[in-house]
């Protein structure tokens, strides 16, 4: 789970000695300041802003259900308890409105509020610690500019002695590295902005690395693959497992677009970064997939017809049509031919056409998860958006045994790989936590 780490904060402090520990602990407060004195922001400041905060997903975390944009309160679930965003709005009680420039800095590259004490990083500054002073000050043009909420969020709710927030100071003097980007001259300057982006305000890691015990990402292998509200986050670079390989422009369209037609389509968590990265200038998205497609293409073959082909193709009776497939014997064969043949097969447009599902990610990695979470939740409808993939949950009509009869078809039979250790249980679990 994301947020484990904040337990484990704990040992950290153990393990360097409770007096160095607190002697880094201590912040001072820094001086408010009259809400007034940002009335007539840059405008030309905030505007880069808000693309720089939509590069940081600041409204998908900072938004609760329902609730106004940057007004916080959107519930963030840890084993050992609830962490609540904070209000980001420029309201002067209940939010951000009486804290400088400078104070806002500190929170976004240190994890230190207005009054000095440590934030939870569920809250990500140990990657935007590298954002530039211009584009910290760019940000904080646009949240002075946006329109004040008043709105508190709920406090969290953290056992003794995880609320007290003088505990994450040991995590941050093992785990935090306080340092902006510094950019590489050997690299191009395209090259240079995607990392810039990728490590820094993107956050990509944050779903896309492994944690250790502390909670803390690993990030020695590249982006090895994490796990993210119940959501497998897949490997991405050299080490992906994508059945085709990711190349510099399957890359940039599916980050700007949700989609790829050799891939499919971005969901679960990923579905909000895809969305915001929708609205920003494309030259940026562009730098990124640059960025990542020097980290290597993966595995997978570039030839979709060979993908095709391979050994788990399904099987064809003689004679017929690729629409009307012959039954195969397993029992999670059958499913699949009645139940998801008919918009997985074959040239049904979108919404309801889905990939062919020998290319998707879900059925190559790890862990059965984003599989499971699909077959179980579907793809909802979203309202307002056009031509989004739609694709019915089958939690209802399709039991634990037959869902992973049918992951174990598709794993087998269409992936061609070794069964899932976990199955059952990664089944059981995706239901409970619904
Ligand atoms: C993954 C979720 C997440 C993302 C993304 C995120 N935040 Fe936050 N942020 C939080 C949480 C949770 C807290 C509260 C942490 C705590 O209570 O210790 C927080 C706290 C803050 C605070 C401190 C506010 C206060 O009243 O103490 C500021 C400022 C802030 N975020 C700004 C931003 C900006 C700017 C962005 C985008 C660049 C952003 N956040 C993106 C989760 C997030
Ligand atoms: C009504 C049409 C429809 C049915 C029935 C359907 N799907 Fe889908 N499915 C879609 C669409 C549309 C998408 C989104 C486009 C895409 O990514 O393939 C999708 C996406 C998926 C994905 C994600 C592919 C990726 O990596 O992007 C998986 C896995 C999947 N479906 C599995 C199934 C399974 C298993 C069944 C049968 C239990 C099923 N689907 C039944 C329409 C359908
Ligand atoms: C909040 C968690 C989260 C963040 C932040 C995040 N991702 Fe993802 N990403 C996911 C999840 C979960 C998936 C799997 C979703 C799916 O297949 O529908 C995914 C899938 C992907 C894929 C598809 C991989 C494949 O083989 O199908 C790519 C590429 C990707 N992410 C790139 C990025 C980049 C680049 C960033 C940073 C700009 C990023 N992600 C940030 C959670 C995240």
């Amino acid at each position: 789970m994301k947020f484990r780490f904040v337990f484990f904060a704990l040992l950290a402090i153990g393990a360097f000695g409770g007096t160095a520990a607190l002697l880094y602990a201590w912040e001072s407060p820094i001086a408010t300041i009259d809400p007034r004195s940002h009335v007539t922001p840059d405008r030309a400041l905030a505007r880069r802003g808000a693309s720089l905060a939509l590069l940081g997903d600041c409204a998908t975390c900072h938004t609760a259900a329902g609730g106004l944009p940057y007004a916080g309160g959107l519930a963030m679930p840890t084993p050992f308890g609830t962490i609540y965003s904070t209000n980001i709005t420029p309201d002067p009680e209940t939010g951000i409105g009486r804290w400088s420039e400078q104070a806002f800095i500190r929170a976004l590259r240190s994890g230190v509020d207005r009054e000095g004490r440590h934030l939870y990083p569920a809250f990500p500054y140990d990657h935007f610690t590298r954002v530039t002073d211009g584009d910290a000050k760019a940000l904080y043009a646009f949240f002075m500019s946006i329109d004040p909420v008043k709105s508190s969020a709920p406090s969290n709710e953290l056992p003794f002695p995880l609320n007290v927030r003088l505990t994450l100071a040991g995590w941050k003097l093992l785990f935090l590295h306080p340092s902006r980007f510094v950019a590489d001259p050997s690299k191009d300057e395209k090259w240079n902005r995607g990392k810039y982006l990728v490590d820094g305000l993107g956050h990509c890691g944050a779903c896309h690395s492994p944690r250790n015990l502390l909670g803390a990402e690993i990030t020695s292998s590249g982006f090895s693959g994490g796990e993210a509200e119940g959501w497998r986050a897949y490997a991405l670079g050299g080490i992906s497992l994508a059945p085709v390989a990711w190349d510099e422009a399957a890359l940039a369209d599916y980050l700007a677009h949700g989609f790829h037609p050799q891939h499919g389509t971005a969901q679960g968590p990923m579905a909000n970064v895809v969305d915001n990265l929708s609205q920003v200038d494309p030259s940026d998205v562009g730098a990124m997939a640059y960025y990542l497609a020097s980290l290597g293409k993966g595995k997978g073959r570039n030839d979709v017809e060979k993908v095709a082909a391979g050994p788990g193709r399904l099987p064809q009776a003689a004679g017929t049509q690729a629409a009307t497939p012959a039954i195969p014997p397993e029992a999670g064969g059958a499913i699949y031919i009645t139940v998801c043949a008919s918009c997985h097969e074959g040239d049904r447009p979108v919404p309801f056409g889905g990939l062919r599902l020998d290319l998707s990610t879900a059925l190559a990695d790890a862990t059965p998860a984003n599989l499971v979470n699909l077959v179980l939740r579907g793809i909802p409808a979203t309202a307002g958006a056009s031509v989004r993939p739609i694709m019915p949950g089958f939690g209802e009509v399709l039991d634990d045994r037959q869902i992973s009869d049918l992951a174990n078809y598709l794993r087998t039979r269409l992936a061609g790989r070794q069964r899932w250790d976990g199955l059952d249980k990664a089944v059981a679990e995706a239901r409970g936590g619904q």
